[in-house]
């Protein structure tokens, strides 16, 4: 399968790359910005797999840079099988100081709603065409548990406003494959990935990128079976998630 993952220069989507690659696919990675020492990883993993692996210059919240990946990709391969839409950000600590209301940093807000929320719309937005031409589409929205409404806790503020939005967003993309584009039998998930070692999930790691990167493979791919769910909200074993 050919697959598109953004936010592939760490974390998890570094970890979905390599994967991929190693499982024999032909992986996108979308990165945010191309230049630079963090990409190192991702370079070694081009002069392993140079056929299989394209890197793309991708900020998720600019229109124009993913506008022209897509019509690089729609040039060069004329379709997609698979979207991650990996990238995100959470720029609060789980103990932020002060009132949670009168003291929330807006451009904090609008950032993190650009970026988990919009980004993951821009995404789909400019390669849903090249995931029409597929035999067996499907988008994972990576979201997160801090998505789901629950009666106890203030922290993450905004970061949970942005994925309960993307959870949003998921299922109504999910409603509208299902009931305007039945014939092409679309696959779409939102995924909570676990709590994941890596930059920004350290404070409450529970698990490596890498077990995350084999349960979302194992979704993907079908060896993990999943079943009809009207909402497809799952974590990376494939387990229900509350919303
Ligand atoms: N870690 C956890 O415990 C946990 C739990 C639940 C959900 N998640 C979700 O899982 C996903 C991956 O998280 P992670 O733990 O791997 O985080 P991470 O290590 O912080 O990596 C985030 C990735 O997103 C990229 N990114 C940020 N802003 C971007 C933008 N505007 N355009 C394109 N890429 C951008 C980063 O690129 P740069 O390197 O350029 O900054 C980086 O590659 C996220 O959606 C996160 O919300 C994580």
């Amino acid at each position: 399968m050919l697959g598109l993952i953004t936010g592939a220069s760490r974390g998890l989507g570094l970890e979905l790359v390599r994967l991929g690659l190693e499982q024999g696919h032909s992986i996108l990675a979308a990165c945010r910005n191309i230049e630079g020492k963090r990409m190192a990883q991702l370079l070694a993993l081009k002069t392993a797999y140079p056929d299989a692996l394209e890197i793309l210059q991708m900020d998720v919240t600019n229109e124009v840079e993913v506008k022209n990946a897509a019509d690089r990709i729609w040039k060069k391969y004329g379709h997609i099988d698979f979207l991650i839409n990996n990238a995100g950000v959470l720029f609060e600590k789980m103990q932020t100081p002060g009132d949670c209301i009168r003291d929330l940093d807006m451009d904090m807000l609008r950032k993190t709603l650009e970026v988990n929320m919009v980004g993951t719309a821009v995404v789909c937005k400019y390669f849903i065409e090249l995931l029409y031409r597929s035999a067996c589409p499907c988008i994972m929205n990576i979201t997160s548990e801090a998505g789901h409404l629950s009666p106890n806790g203030y922290n993450y503020l905004a970061y949970s406003v942005s994925k309960h939005a993307a959870n949003m967003y998921t299922q109504k993309i999910r409603n509208y494959l299902e009931e305007e584009k039945k014939e092409l039998h679309f696959r779409v998930y939102m995924i909570h990935p676990g709590r994941m070692d890596t930059v920004m999930g350290k404070e409450n790691a529970e698990i490596q990128p890498e077990e995350a990167a084999e349960g979302i493979y194992e979704i993907l791919t079908g060896r993990k079976k999943i079943p009809p769910m009207e909402i497809p909200f799952i974590d990376y074993k494939g387990r229900p998630m509350p919303y």
